[in-house]
């Protein structure tokens, strides 16, 4: 792990005129995006959940592509826009202020670098809010006085997010061929979910900055609402880098790893980052969806056979995520099974 200096962790990202050295990443550690236009007939699948085939084309792109965007999700849209004013809000707020809700040095919750940072010898062009609980407690330290309708709107918000993510892991799981009375349903639902806020000012110098690094994420699955501006990219096998283009009121789902235990490996959890640009200012806002902490995830008995024995051990999610704070992107290779 690296070791980063404590000024440079909060630096006012807002305010700079250039790309300070701490946050100069080499060229090489960001291939080319790859452009929408390039890809031809492969975009990113766009989901309707209306749509009667939506259980094959979400078990479909599960496995080509670990990540789809969904539309008629039933999120109301005043709620997306609301939580991407709340957070507007609160990153627009002076950086002292904005401090006094910093993540403490080993908690999890609360204002602060992205959370993947000491596994990268250089600092993120973003910074993040995570909220794990209730919000109110870091909500007070930012507006001590008035801080009752972003924790409302949060609370809303992750309301619709669990809804939806169960909507999404029924229709995942019965595209695996898995009915509800052949999984401890209990088991699956987000009762530790966590919500990530994230921002990425505009930058000086975005072809040498990274906005987030390439990660996959620890869930079952996350739900990711961006505004208007691009930045996401997911990694396709055999293509490379591609672009999710931002589609007013859709949201993009991805494939967490905990997912891709669940499935024995037929769904890959999938390699994704952020990266920013000169001009706007991006947020995005990430549903982090998972087990009760306590609840141990492995491939679901439906899925194994003499031919396909499991490919990786029970975990909680809690000891995922210590796996993940060890291993990094490493991480499921350390949970697999020997063959
Ligand atoms: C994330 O991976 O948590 C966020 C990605 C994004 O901001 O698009
Ligand atoms: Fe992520």
């Amino acid at each position: 792990m690296h070791t980063i200096l404590a000024n440079q962790n909060h630096l006012d990202l807002n305010s700079m005129k250039e790309l300070p050295e701490s946050h100069a990443w080499l060229s090489q550690d960001h291939d080319s995006p790859i452009s929408n236009a390039s890809l031809g007939l492969d975009p990113v699948p766009v989901i309707n959940l209306n749509n009667p085939n939506a259980m094959k084309l979400v078990g479909h792109a599960c496995k080509t592509w670990g990540l789809f965007q969904v539309t008629n999700h039933g999120v109301p849209a005043h709620l997306l826009q609301e939580m991407e004013d709340a957070g507007r809000k609160l990153f627009t707020l002076p950086i002292q202020q904005k401090l006094q809700a910093a993540r403490a040095p080993n908690g999890v919750s609360g204002y602060g670098v992205a959370r993947i940072s000491s596994f990268f010898p250089k600092l993120m062009w973003s910074e993040g809010f995570t909220i794990v609980g209730s919000p109110y407690e870091h909500a007070r330290k930012l507006w001590p006085n008035c801080y009752s309708r972003f924790c409302d709107v949060v609370e809303e918000y992750k309301k619709e997010m669990n809804k939806l993510a169960q909507r999404l892991m029924l229709l995942i799981l019965g595209s695996l061929g898995v009915t509800m009375d052949e999984v401890n349903w209990a088991c699956l639902q987000g009762s530790s979910a966590a919500l990530q806020l994230n921002s990425y000012p505009s930058c000086p110098d975005p072809d040498r900055a990274m906005g987030l690094a390439a990660h996959t994420d620890s869930t079952l699955i996350t739900i990711l609402h961006q505004n208007n501006t691009s930045g996401l990219q997911a990694h396709k096998e055999g293509t490379g880098w591609v672009t999710v283009p931002p589609i007013h009121r859709a949201l993009v789902v991805n494939v967490g790893d905990l997912l891709h235990i669940l499935s024995n490996g037929l769904y890959s959890s999938v390699l994704h980052r952020a990266m920013v640009n000169r001009t706007q200012h991006r947020f995005s806002v990430a549903y982090l969806y998972g087990p009760p902490s306590n609840v141990q995830i492995s491939p679901l008995s439906k899925l194994i056979d003499k031919v396909h024995p499991p490919l990786y051990r029970p975990v909680t999610w809690s000891e995922y995520l210590g796996a993940k704070a060890k291993h990094f992107n490493k991480a499921l290779s350390s949970v697999r099974l020997c063959a």
